[in-house]
């Protein structure tokens, strides 16, 4: 794993994390069911997951995936002590993140990053500073977070490894930034349809098959019963 790389914002050339993107999906690429449902891979696979928790600085998440999951998003399905866990980031324009997420437990460092939306809103504005009695805040002066310049305040922050959760909105706005370095898919030999179950990437999507973001695989193996396949993007 290469550890850091650089990314352009405003002409400048500014530091940002190795970012691998991990994600379980079924054979027909969805991440949940349209009910939100998501034990989709085997033990086997939660083991993995959990070692490459434990290997990274940071591990980052949607508000939606906070809102409908509740994960911890530290490291407790292998032997693990507290110092394991890496820092946890949630992307939440409006700061909207319920005061008794999990996510907020002293189990380890929690950054939420907010939007300008916050300072405009009274109700926002009192929220945000209880969470900052939990969490480090990172207010971007965007109308919604400005990803780069979250990457290089993160990687000013000592995380050098950034592990990205999900969901599919943010997938696809960090995929389309230039901001994820390895794709990591488990894929579950289950199917489960539904044109509102959520994919590896939603967002609004490319217009043309050419501006699709190219991938090389490096590592593909069978684990229990699901299939690993690991790429590099180009
Ligand atoms: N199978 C798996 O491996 C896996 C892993 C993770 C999640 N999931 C599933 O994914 C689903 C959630 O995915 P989701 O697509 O609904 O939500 P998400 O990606 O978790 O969160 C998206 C939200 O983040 C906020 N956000 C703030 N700044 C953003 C930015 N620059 N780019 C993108 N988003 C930004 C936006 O909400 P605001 O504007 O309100 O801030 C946006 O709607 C859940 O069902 C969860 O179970 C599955």
């Amino acid at each position: 794993m290469s550890e850091t790389n650089e990314i352009q914002l405003n002409m400048m050339i500014i530091m940002k994390p190795y970012v691998i993107l991990n994600a379980a999906m079924t054979l027909d690429g969805k991440i949940a069911t349209k009910t939100g449902s998501l034990e989709i891979s085997g033990k086997e696979d939660l083991k993995r997951v959990h070692e490459l928790r434990k290997e990274v600085d940071g591990i980052m998440v949607g508000i939606n995936t906070v809102l409908v999951d509740d994960p911890r998003l530290t490291v407790h399905k292998i032997p693990s002590i507290k110092s394991d866990n890496p820092i946890r980031i949630v992307v939440d324009n409006q700061g909207r993140i319920p005061l008794k997420s999990r996510i907020l437990n002293d189990d380890a460092q929690t950054i939420i990053t907010t939007s300008n939306k916050v300072k405009k809103d009274k109700k926002s504005l009192e929220h945000c500073k209880k969470l900052s009695k939990k969490a480090n805040i990172f207010h971007s002066k965007e109308s919604s977070v400005n990803l780069k310049e979250l990457m290089n305040y993160l990687y000013s922050k000592n995380i050098k490894t950034l592990m990205l959760e999900g969901g599919s909105t943010l997938n696809f706005s960090m995929i389309k930034e230039n901001l994820i370095d390895e794709i990591r898919v488990c894929i579950a030999p289950i199917v489960v349809g539904g044109k509102y179950a959520k994919t590896l990437f939603d967002g609004e999507g490319f217009d043309f098959m050419n501006e699709a973001i190219n991938l090389e695989l490096k590592n593909s193996y069978q684990l229990g019963k699901d299939l690993i396949l690991e790429y590099k993007v180009l």
